[in-house]
């Protein structure tokens, strides 16, 4: 804790906090009064422009303190340790995205499970209050019963990406029960909004309607995709929610609880930038899962979970960002 006027300020360490969902995790509890020590490796799986800008944004709040620093170097985040503590640990940073995770599955093991231990390690060290992991809809699989449970089977994830986050889930869980760490991993469930990220389907449409180019749906005709949309608004007050739940390890679902058919998300984004979309269909990609929809009942009853953001407004807030920031 540090001492600051006075009053004992809480610290939180966030990883990959220049991120889409990290930055806004950091801009809401800097608001809260938190002090926030974010790390990250600014890499540059997609524009560093968009993470430098997330981090000018954080840094005019004076309790944000930013290190870069790479998750899988544990020596750094150890002289990190000794110069502070910190009562909670947010571990967000991954390196995140279905499709490349089956081309480089060397570059998934070590961030997403060897940075994973690094920050569990740091968590023990520390003897922090509560981790938070960030994990994914993914480490479900392709289920058959939906709305989808927590308690549904992880034990056949259909891409690298989703293995790397189950074993993340492992390990935590491991940890939780070693050395008594409160752990709560969020299946964070299709993320969008401001700052989304640039690799993800509402970006990826988005900009192909405004540039008057093909929308590529990888789809079979024995099905439909459909996702569990979630508005970031929703996934940091998930966040924030399960920092003060302290009962060994849990695992949640964050998601809107709502499943939407790839069409209506992009009929959606037709109606708000006044342009038709040009379809292209193609057959479906091996490790993308065809149907995400959570059951949130878990989350509301044990965090308070609520979410609040609707489909078209959602929709509105993410393209009126776009505008501001890419046109
Ligand atoms: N956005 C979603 O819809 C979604 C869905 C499910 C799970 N998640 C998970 O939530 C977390 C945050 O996702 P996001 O959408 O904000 O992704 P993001 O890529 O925007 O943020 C991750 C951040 O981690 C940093 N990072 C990557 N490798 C690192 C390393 N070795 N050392 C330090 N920093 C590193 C990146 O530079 C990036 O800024 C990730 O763990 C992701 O797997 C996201």
């Amino acid at each position: 804790m540090t001492l600051n006027s006075g009053i004992y300020m809480k610290n939180i360490l966030i990883s990959g906090v220049a991120g889409f969902i990290g930055s806004h995790t950091a801009e809401k509890l800097l608001q809260m009064g938190y002090r926030i020590i974010g790390i990250d490796n600014l890499n540059d799986y997609y524009d560093v422009k968009l993470k430098k800008s997330n981090l000018d944004n954080l840094r005019e709040n004076n309790q944000f303190k930013f290190i870069k620093i790479d998750i899988t170097d544990f020596k750094s985040l150890n002289i990190l340790l000794n110069e502070t503590s910190f009562d909670y640990i947010i571990h967000l940073a991954a390196q995140a995205g279905v499709r490349y995770s089956n081309a480089k599955p060397l570059l998934y093991q070590r961030v997403n499970i060897e940075g994973t231990l690094n920050l569990l390690e740091i968590a023990r060290l520390s003897s922090c209050k509560t981790f938070i992991f960030g994990s994914s809809s993914s480490v479900y699989g392709n289920q058959e019963i939906f709305p989808i449970l927590e308690t549904a089977n992880t034990t056949k994830p259909i891409s690298v990406y989703a293995a790397t986050k189950q074993a993340g889930e492992s390990l935590c869980h491991s940890y939780s029960h070693l050395y008594g760490i409160d752990i709560n991993t969020l299946r964070f469930f299709t993320v969008y909004g401001p700052r989304g990220r640039p690799d993800m389907s509402p970006y990826i449409f988005t900009k192909s309607i405004i540039d008057k180019k093909p929308i590529k749906i990888f789809e079979s005709i024995s099905g439909t995709i459909k996702r569990d949309f979630t508005y970031i608004s929703d996934a940091v007050a998930g966040i924030i929610s399960a920092l003060h739940f302290n009962h060994g390890f849990n695992a949640f679902n964050i998601s809107s609880g709502i499943q939407i058919s790839l069409m209506d998300f992009i009929s959606q984004l037709e109606v708000e930038l006044g342009e038709k979309a040009n379809i292209e269909r193609h057959s479906e990609v091996p490790g993308d899962v065809r149907i995400t929809y959570a059951d949130i009942s878990k989350a509301r009853s044990k965090l308070g979970f609520n979410p609040r953001m609707d489909l078209n407004q959602g929709i509105k807030g993410y393209i009126d960002w776009y505008k501001s920031y890419y046109l």
